[in-house]
Parts: C-alpha cells; structure tokens; sequence
C-alpha cells in the first residue's frame, strides 16, 4: 500500500509501527467520501462520526462499509454524535482516542443558511467551537497532546472581497454560512494560539465532483443534462448565471487536509485551482460535452438568486503549492465531463425504472 502509516502487526519480524487513527465529522459528505479512501488506502483506521436521520444517508460511503459483525475487518467505523451535540463529541475523543481529527460536518448549502440563519450557525461555527474545546479538554484529560485538528474553512468567507483571494486576504462574508465559517477559522485560530493546539484552517475554493450533492450549481446541471439527454426532463431552472467560482476536484482536495496535518507546525493555507469560470461557461461545456445548447433548456428562475451574492472567487494557492508540495490534478473540463459521464448513465438507470412504472420521470433532483 503506497505512503502506508503501518498496519499495527508484524509482517518481516519486525513490529510495525501502529496504525494511525483519524477522526472525520462529516464522513457521509462528499469530502468526507474521498477523504475516507485516502485515508484507507495511506493505512489508517477511519471513524466517522454520523447523525440520525429517518432515512439512510450513508450512500457515498457503502462501497466501503464493513458490517460490524465482520468488525475485525473493518477499518472504518461509524459512529452516532452531532456538532450539536458537546457530549457525543467528548465521548467519542475518549473512546477512539485520534490522531488525527478532521472537522468536515456543516449545514454547506450558502442558499440554505438564509432559511435557517441560527442552525446554519449552530453547527457551522458553534459546532466547531464545541469539538475544539472537546479536543482541548481530552487532551488535557489524557495528555495526548499530539492530536492533530483540521478544520473545513471556506473561500465564501471572502465574500465581495475581489480575486485573487489568499490567507492573507480580508474575510467579508455574505451570508449566515459564510459568517459562520468565519466564527470557525478564528475559534480555530485562537485555539491554537491560547492553547498550542495543532490546528489548521484549510480555506478551501469551491470543489466538486460526481459525488457532489444534487442542489450544488454544478451538479444540478449535471443532472439536468443527463436526464435532458436521455428524455427524462427538458427545462432546468437556475438563478445567477454570471457568479464566478474557481472550481476544483474534490479528490484533489483531500489530499491537500491531510498534507496540512502533516506538516512540522500548524498553519492555515488557501487551496484552489487558481482558475475561475462562470456558472454560464459551466452550462456551456456541460451541455455542449453532449451535443446540446443550454439556451435552449435553462429557464432562469428568481427563486435561485440569493439576498446577497459572491461574485467572483479565485483562489491564489500559492502558499500550499509551495509549503505542502500540492497541486491540482484535475482541470476545469476534465471535471465537468467526469460529472456529466456519470450522470448520463445515472439517468439511463432512471429511464429503465421510468419506463417500468418504478418511479415517476417528473421527480427532478
Ligand atoms: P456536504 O456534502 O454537504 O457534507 C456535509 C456533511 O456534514 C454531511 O456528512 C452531513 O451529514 C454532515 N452534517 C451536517 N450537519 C451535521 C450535524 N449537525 N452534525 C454532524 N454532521 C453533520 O459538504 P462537503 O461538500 O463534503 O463539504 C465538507 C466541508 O467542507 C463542509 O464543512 C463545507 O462547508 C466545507 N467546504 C466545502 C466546499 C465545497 O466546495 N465542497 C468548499 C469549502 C468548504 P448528512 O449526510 O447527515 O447530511
Ligand atoms: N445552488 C445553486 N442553485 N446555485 C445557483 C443556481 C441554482 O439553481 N443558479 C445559480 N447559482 C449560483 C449561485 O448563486 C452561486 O453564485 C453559484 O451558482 C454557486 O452556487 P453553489 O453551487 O450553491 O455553491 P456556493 O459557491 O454557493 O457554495 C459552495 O462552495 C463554497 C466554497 O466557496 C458550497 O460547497 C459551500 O459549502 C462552500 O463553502
């Protein structure tokens, strides 16, 4: 296994060293899906810390689930906490007893926080603060005090601030979400600062990918162009066109958390492509991949525009390429057309279920 931390048993005679262990809230998200395999495949033991909900949302991580009657096989396990929740959070430090803890769980939809401001800042920054004084209060309980945080900060704290955006570009943040990723990176900061915890704000650019959840711009149309190809629907609704984002592969993404915990001190870095297109020349390329003209399918719909927009994001990552050796693999288009890829055959599963009468074609994502 490539760059692997060590399986914990022996294997030439020689004891190898113990399995590192990571802690990631948010696992059932799409960092928290790529972020599991990179983890799994450099050796470590993943737990992730799920929330209830009435309907199985653990989909984008299935194809690595173990059954826990097979425990002794499984190197992720899942576990029941919330960010609301301050004892779930302690209780689950003292049993799984981390490496390395990655702060991923957020209300993520910047739309969404407008329509629920005081949850969106529950979770997003009075959640962080909770697990951050839950790592503080364990180590100081246990001694552990080399317990790792990483904490998923956002290029939306930039807000109307103009591009090219870097750390040490003023935060003016645009909505609920964005105020309370900022809460987030300075209860970070602090903690840190106050307490010498290794804790680092990863002030991450837009990235996506066919993991991505379906109320996403990006993946929105997407889908929309899958199911517009193969008959199943016809028009897409969309708000701003003319937004501006620097959007990466998540994938690539992770690797960049992870090479922040590894590094000698803690720091916060800006990671992006350093490439910025509008939603419009999204439309284009994802319509045009498959021989269609958005013009002729987008409605534009006022439902989609925001109280207050972020205009124009693009990322200067230069301090990540040059201290963490990180670059992105994966290039605007190559990105579109993975998305589009996939959900062209999703919707080709869609129309057999369609045609049999399983599910109704009006069910839009
Ligand atoms: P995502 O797909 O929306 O996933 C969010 C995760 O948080 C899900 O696993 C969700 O669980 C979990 N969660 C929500 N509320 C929670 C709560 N109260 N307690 C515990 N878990 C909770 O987001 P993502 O795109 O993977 O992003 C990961 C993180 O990076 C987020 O913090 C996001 O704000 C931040 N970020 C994302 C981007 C991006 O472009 N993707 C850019 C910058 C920063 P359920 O599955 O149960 O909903
Ligand atoms: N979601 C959505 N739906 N966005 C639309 C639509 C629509 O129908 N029409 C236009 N847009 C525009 C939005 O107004 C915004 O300017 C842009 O598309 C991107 O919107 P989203 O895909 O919802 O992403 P976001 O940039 O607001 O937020 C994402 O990136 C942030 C990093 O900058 C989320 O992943 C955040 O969690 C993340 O922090």
């Amino acid at each position: 296994m490539e760059n692997a931390v060590g399986s914990g048993s022996a294997t030439n005679g020689e004891v190898a060293p113990p399995r590192k262990v990571a802690l990631i809230t948010g696992i059932t998200g799409q960092d928290g899906s790529y972020l599991t395999e990179f983890l799994l495949n450099k050796g470590y033991e993943v737990h992730g810390l799920i929330r209830r909900s009435s309907n199985f949302n653990t989909q984008r991580i299935d194809h690595i689930y173990v059954d826990p009657h097979n425990a002794h096989k499984a190197r992720m396990k899942l576990h029941y906490a919330d960010l609301s929740d301050a004892s779930s959070l302690r209780r689950w430090l003292d049993t799984i007893l981390p490496d390395e803890v990655y702060n991923l769980a957020a209300q993520s939809h910047v739309a969404v926080s407008f329509e629920i401001p005081d949850y969106t800042a529950d979770v997003v920054a009075t959640g962080a603060l909770r697990l951050l004084e839950a790592v503080r209060s364990h180590i100081a309980d246990s001694g552990r005090s080399h317990i790792r945080y990483y904490q998923a900060g956002s290029s939306e704290m930039f807000g109307s601030t103009p591009p090219p955006q870097s750390e040490t570009t003023p935060f003016h943040p645009r909505s609920p979400y964005a105020a309370s990723k900022c809460a987030a990176h300075w209860y970070t900061v602090n903690y840190r600062e106050a307490y010498g915890l290794y804790a680092c704000n990863g002030i991450l650019f837009n990235h996506e990918s066919p993991r991505r959840g379906e109320n996403f711009v990006t993946r929105k149309i997407t889908r929309a162009v899958g199911r517009i190809k193969i008959g199943l629907q016809s028009k897409l609704f969309l708000g701003n066109l003319q937004a501006s984002r620097d959007w990466g592969f998540a994938g690539d993404y992770v690797e960049a958390m992870w090479l922040m915990l590894q590094q000698e001190k803690p720091d916060d870095y800006v990671v992006a492509t350093e490439e910025s297109h509008t939603v419009e020349e999204f439309l284009e390329v994802a319509f045009g991949y498959v021989g269609l003209n958005w013009r002729d399918h987008v409605v534009i719909d006022k439902r989609y525009f925001r109280p207050a927009e972020v205009d124009n994001l693009k990322g200067d990552a230069s301090k990540a390429k040059k201290v963490l050796g990180w670059k992105p693999k994966v290039g605007f288009a190559q990105l579109v057309k993975m998305m589009v890829d996939q959900d062209v055959e999703m919707a080709k599963k869609e129309k057999v279920l369609v045609d049999a009468g399983y599910i109704d074609a009006q069910q839009q994502p």
